[in-house]
């Protein structure tokens, strides 16, 4: 078996800088999410998908976590439009998909449907909770979905980062050139802590190189913005990673907060960026408390290694252990759960924004000072 094949068989490329667009076509408004997704379809991080999704695969792929042809796929990727566009639009005909006034890319119409968006949120997200920041999302979004092909006319701006915004098919080039044969995948939206540092070097162990791939798309509110989390990432591969084993990449799909199913998209386009292993641990894109601590390890069992094409990497939720005197999981550390240092995402985030180091055992200090003074400028620029 070959582990290092794109999904499908194929990278996708929808990317056409010289394509004739019609400013004649209806326009079709995208939000940050449908830009974000237009460019991962088109760059190939999302194949086999050629296009957003039409009925037959959105049905497939929300009862069934597979595309019509019965490879694995966990995520609907859909063009929700507003009722009033849909009734100017014809199956057949092709829209200039824009964003702020700009064409970015078109899609040939091949279907537009009604979805069911409470079955799609029991199904995909375990929860009709308009409070899960993902069913909010779903819902929020426009009614009608619009499916077919695409063509990506021109990448959307970057303001921040740029040289780290590499495509699937450059980080595959990046590795062919580094001869590294295995590459473990690391899906983030927060600063790396301790715990996330222990599963990577973990799994470094036995892999050849990882890619440390944080998302960097739209996130909920109280997330750390993704501008901090890049200069943290980058202090702590200096201060603490052997240079020559680690590649910085970002990955600009948005987060769904979509837990097991999301983990499965996670890993799969992962795949499509070169990855032959991906780390899952506990409550992976996980948010409060909608998804058991284990449910995104769990439902790797319902497919094959070979149809997914990407081996998984499993830990345990990992803590410092004060007698141990080192990192460690339940597996490992044979002590109580007094003398281990856990910290909840909100007391860290308390903490910081009081400027307040965490213990050294959670978080590397270079970090964490790097993360007080970027929030207290962000509490300064909002003024709250
Ligand atoms: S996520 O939403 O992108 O999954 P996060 O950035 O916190 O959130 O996690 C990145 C990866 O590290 C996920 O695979 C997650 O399961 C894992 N992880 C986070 N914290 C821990 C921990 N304490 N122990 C084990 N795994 C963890």
């Amino acid at each position: 078996m070959n582990m290092n094949k794109p999904h499908g068989g194929l990278l996708v490329n929808r990317i056409n800088k010289n394509y004739q667009v019609n400013t004649a076509n209806t326009e079709v408004n995208l939000d940050p999410i449908a830009l974000s997704d237009l460019e991962m379809i088109a760059n190939g991080a999302y194949s086999p998908l050629t296009g957003f999704m039409n009925k037959k695969e959105y049905d497939s792929v929300v009862h069934s976590i597979r595309l019509p042809n019965n490879l694995p796929w966990s995520i609907p990727i859909t063009l929700p439009i507003e009722a009033k566009k849909a009734s100017m639009i014809e199956i057949g005909e092709t829209v200039n998909l824009v964003h702020d006034g700009i064409i970015y890319g078109v899609l040939s119409v091949s279907d537009m449907f009604t979805p069911n968006k409470q079955e799609e949120a029991k199904l995909v997200y375990q929860t009709t909770d308009p409070e899960h920041p993902g069913v909010r999302k779903l819902l929020e979004r426009p009614n009608i979905y619009l499916g077919g092909p695409i063509t990506l006319l021109r990448y959307p701006k970057r303001t921040k980062f740029q040289e780290y915004y590499l495509e699937p098919a450059e980080t595959r080039a990046r590795f062919e050139q580094l001869e590294w044969q295995t590459i473990v995948g690391f899906q983030t939206r927060n600063p790396v802590h301790r715990a996330h540092e222990y599963i990577q070097k973990s799994a470094l162990e036995t892999v050849d190189g990882l890619l440390l791939h944080p998302l960097v798309g739209e996130t909920k509110a109280e997330d750390i913005p993704s501008e901090l989390r890049m200069e943290c990432y980058q202090i702590l591969l200096d201060n603490y990673y052997p240079k020559h084993r680690v590649f910085l990449s970002v990955f600009p799909a948005a987060m769904r907060y979509a837990g097991p199913r999301e983990a499965i998209f996670h890993a799969l386009v992962r795949k499509n960026y070169g990855c032959t292993h991906f780390i899952v641990g506990r409550d992976h894109a996980g948010v409060g408390n909608y998804y058991g601590t284990y449910d995104a390890q769990k439902i790797f069992q319902h497919f094959t290694d070979e149809e997914l094409g990407i081996h998984i990497f499993c830990f345990e939720n990992s803590f410092y252990c004060k007698k141990c005197e080192s990192m460690g999981t339940s597996k490992t550390c044979p002590h109580d759960s007094n003398d281990h240092v856990s910290l909840s995402g909100t007391k860290v985030r308390a903490m910081l924004s009081e400027g307040k180091l965490p213990p050294k055992q959670f978080s590397r200090p270079e970090v964490a000072s790097k993360l007080i003074e970027g929030l207290s400028k962000t509490l300064i620029e909002t003024g709250k």
